[in-house]
């Protein structure tokens, strides 16, 4: 990054109640997407910056996944130091969690759940050069009314943030991806929880244009996804899978009926039988697949069996069990170790065991 003292901070903490049940085990930022954890994507764009220094702010639901996951950063070439935050009071309370992890230094602010198709090299670059306070990141959105919205004066400088405005000023959404100088921890310092009691990022953001200190943007031109919800985990899961490059592990077997249409890739040990899979799909280590057909954008993690089943558009945690179902799957997010079959007993019901806050679409 051309600046040695640059840090990057990473927010890992939070609840992910809305991704309740999948989060009710584990941290969001660990839930697969192309089957990989949505925080290596994170800590990958960070490494292409050279910084030798990640802070990740971890809480009380989240602590122990993440750095079991993570360990000591040597995998990506940095250090990490875990920052425990007490409860998730907001995104400008990280930085004061992360006060002595970040000192005076300049630093990059990346939200643990956020995805985005492009490198950040050069924004990082242009925050360095630029000598600015703070740097954000913006994508344009159909829907700004659901985040932080910015507006502009008539030159093109940064106004004001709203969050999430009744009537948006732009279609500019803010991005979970920020630099920073150490002016902000004074802004998150000075700054009153907003309310829902939270400390808010585009608040201490806005108190830095407010006393006059220059905030620079700079426009995604790829996509950016917020993996919050269930349907958005499904939506980055598509545009993943969109840059796969297909190939089959050579430990992998594919049989003399079964026919492999598209981009996919299948893993080690892979077991494909008389089934269709119609790319981009991506198959984890171990899964069997038998009598079934595996449709575009499906994620099948390691270790799965499905048997005649049909499934699209989904993503399939490792260790899960589809079986003889008998409608096709879509648009679906199974955990770990789920299984879901159908069987010939009477009385002929559905005999459920659903975990709390699961979503179940019958036909
Ligand atoms: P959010 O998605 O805003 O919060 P959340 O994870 O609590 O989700 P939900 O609303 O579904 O309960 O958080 C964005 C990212 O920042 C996410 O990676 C979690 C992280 N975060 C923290 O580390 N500390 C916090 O205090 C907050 C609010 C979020």
């Amino acid at each position: 990054m051309g600046n040695r003292t640059v840090k990057a901070l990473v927010l890992a903490g939070g609840l992910g109640s809305r991704l309740r049940p999948l989060t009710q085990t584990g941290a969001k930022q660990l839930l697969p997407v192309g089957n990989k954890p949505i925080i290596h994507y994170v800590l990958e764009n960070i490494q292409s910056l050279g910084v030798k220094e990640v802070g990740i702010i971890v809480g009380a639901e989240t602590s122990v996944g993440i750095q079991k996951e993570l360990g000591d950063g040597s995998r990506w070439g940095f250090d990490i130091r875990y920052i425990h935050q007490e409860a998730p009071l907001g995104l400008a309370h990280c930085v004061i969690a992360g006060e002595d992890f970040l000192q005076n230094d300049k630093f990059l602010m990346y939200l643990g759940d956020n995805m985005l198709k492009e490198g950040i090299q050069s924004f990082a670059s242009e925050f360095v050069a630029s000598g600015s306070t703070a740097q954000v990141h913006l994508v344009k959105s159909p829907n700004p009314r659901e985040f932080g919205v910015a507006e502009f004066y008539e030159d093109g400088r940064l106004k004001r943030l709203v969050e999430k405005p009744v009537e948006p000023p732009s279609n500019w959404a803010l991005t979970g991806i920020y630099f920073f100088d150490s002016t902000i921890i004074e802004a998150a310092h000075s700054i009153k929880p907003s309310w829902r009691n939270e400390l808010e990022i585009t608040d201490a953001i806005q108190w830095l244009l407010d006393k006059g200190f220059s905030v620079g943007y700079r426009k995604l031109r790829g996509w950016w996804k917020d993996t919050g919800r269930p349907e958005d985990l499904l939506e980055a899961n598509v545009l993943v899978l969109q840059s796969l490059t297909g190939n089959v592990d050579p430990s992998a077997s594919v049989d003399f009926e079964s026919l492999i249409v598209g981009e996919v890739k299948i893993g080690p040990n892979v077991e494909i039988k008389s089934s269709v899979v119609r790319g981009p799909v991506i198959v984890g280590e171990g899964s069997i697949v038998e009598d079934s057909y595996i449709g575009p954008s499906t994620s099948l993690g390691a270790r799965c069996l499905v048997r005649n089943s049909e499934i699209s558009c989904s993503i399939i945690m490792d260790d899960a069990k589809i079986l003889e179902v008998s409608v096709p799957i879509d648009g679906s997010l199974i955990g770990r170790e789920a299984v879901i079959h159908s069987s010939n007993g009477k009385p002929k019901a559905l005999k459920l065991i659903v975990g709390d806050v699961s979503k179940v679409g019958l036909v």
